[in-house]
């Protein structure tokens, strides 16, 4: 018999990564922390790297994919490293007219309307994004133990770039589209869904040991039109890497779709700063959670940061598992020290 065998049941304790511990939903020995967006933005070091350097040439820049990936993990000690891309890395990989623009976002040069449309969504190829394997092997050298998260926008989130051609408060010409003309929307978000999960496919077999699937926007959509329009596309991209990796699957705003979103068959919900965590809990039963303090705290002062980082801590207490994390991505101007401070605060709290 192996150690293992005889080795007395006293404790439950995971011997994995915090970060992989928890996410499925086994006990970590503490809580893990990462951040959404916690590369780049707030982060000296990070503005130095890729001065020069356009955001989507940077994607493409192995070296300095390594470099930004593992700086927040060298400055915060954070349990997982979050791959520095973005979501429209696939779409500009297939030939997709796209660029992302400093303080706005991604701008589409010739936004997708129609059914003549649809053929300049082609399937995206390993081949299309040598960059993406090169970078997650250097970083395999880097990490140690550190788990690395792959990511990829979900299709309703990235069609709403193509068709409103940029950034979009209502995403009316999005919703239009859906209702008005169907067949080109299942059309458009179909393909993105086989891109996305190729995208993530790509990450996981050079090394990436979970993923996020974001959709970011959904919280604009009704729950009925989120399971008409979204749902079946986010499902079809999750399901590329389907009993590989445990996945996550994250929205803004989408407290009337916490059910809806967790049907996706993703393993963690991600549950932004308006739900507390054990509310969350309870209408998730079965669920690992993540989040989700306002990112905003971390522009208050201590004492109130670091009440409701050990608010968020104790709601999370409820799930089946925990993983700590903003509700939404650091905000530019945050204070780095303040982010460390929330991560020590966590660790500290939780050690087993
Ligand atoms: O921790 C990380 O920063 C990881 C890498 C990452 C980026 N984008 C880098 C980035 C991740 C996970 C994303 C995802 C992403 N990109 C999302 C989903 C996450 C979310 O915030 O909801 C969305 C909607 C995008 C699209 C996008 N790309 C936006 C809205 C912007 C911001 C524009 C701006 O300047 O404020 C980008 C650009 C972008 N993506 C930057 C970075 C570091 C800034 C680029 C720059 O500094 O030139």
């Amino acid at each position: 018999p192996s150690p293992t065998d005889s080795a007395p049941p006293a404790s439950r304790l995971s011997g994995e990564p915090p970060f992989l511990a928890a996410a499925r939903g086994e006990e970590p020995s503490r809580t893990p922390v990462w951040f959404m967006r916690q590369a780049g933005r707030s982060l000296p070091e990070y503005k130095e790297a890729r001065a020069g350097t356009s955001m989507l040439e940077a994607c493409r820049t192995p070296e300095l994919v390594c470099e930004i990936t593992m700086q927040p993990v060298r400055r915060y000690g954070v349990d997982a490293a979050v791959f520095f891309s973005d979501i429209v890395v696939p779409l500009a990989a297939i030939g997709v007219d796209i660029d992302i623009v400093p303080g706005t976002g991604p701008v589409v040069a010739e936004p997708f309307r129609t059914e003549a449309d649809l053929k300049r969504l082609r399937n995206l190829d390993p081949c299309d994004v040598p960059y993406i394997t090169e970078a997650i092997g250097l970083l395999g050298k880097e990490l140690g133990t550190t788990p690395l998260i792959g990511f990829a926008g979900a299709p309703f989130t990235l069609a709403s770039y193509l068709i409103e051609g940029g950034p979009s408060r209502d995403h009316a010409k999005t919703k239009a589209l859906m209702h008005s003309a169907p067949d080109v929307w299942h059309g458009i978000a179909s393909r993105l869904a086989a891109i996305c999960g190729e995208f993530l496919r790509v990450q996981v077999e050079a090394g990436a040991k979970a993923v996020q699937l974001f959709d970011s926007w959904a919280g604009a959509l009704s729950e009925d039109d989120y399971r008409a329009f979204a749902l079946p596309h986010s499902t079809a991209a999750l399901a590329g890497v389907a009993q590989s990796v445990p996945r996550i699957h994250f929205g803004v705003g989408t407290g009337h779709l916490l059910e809806a979103m967790a049907e996706t068959g993703a393993e963690i919900s991600g549950v932004d700063f308006r739900v507390p965590l054990d509310q969350a809990a309870k209408r998730l039963p079965g669920k690992v959670l993540q989040g989700n303090l306002d990112p905003a705290l971390i522009l208050a002062d201590e004492a109130p940061l670091l009440a409701a980082t050990d608010r968020v801590v104790a709601a999370g207490r409820d799930a089946k598992g925990h993983i700590f994390n903003l509700g939404h991505g650091v905000l530019p101007e945050s204070d780095p020290g303040k982010l460390k401070l929330v991560v020590d605060r966590v660790h500290e709290t939780t050690a087993r």
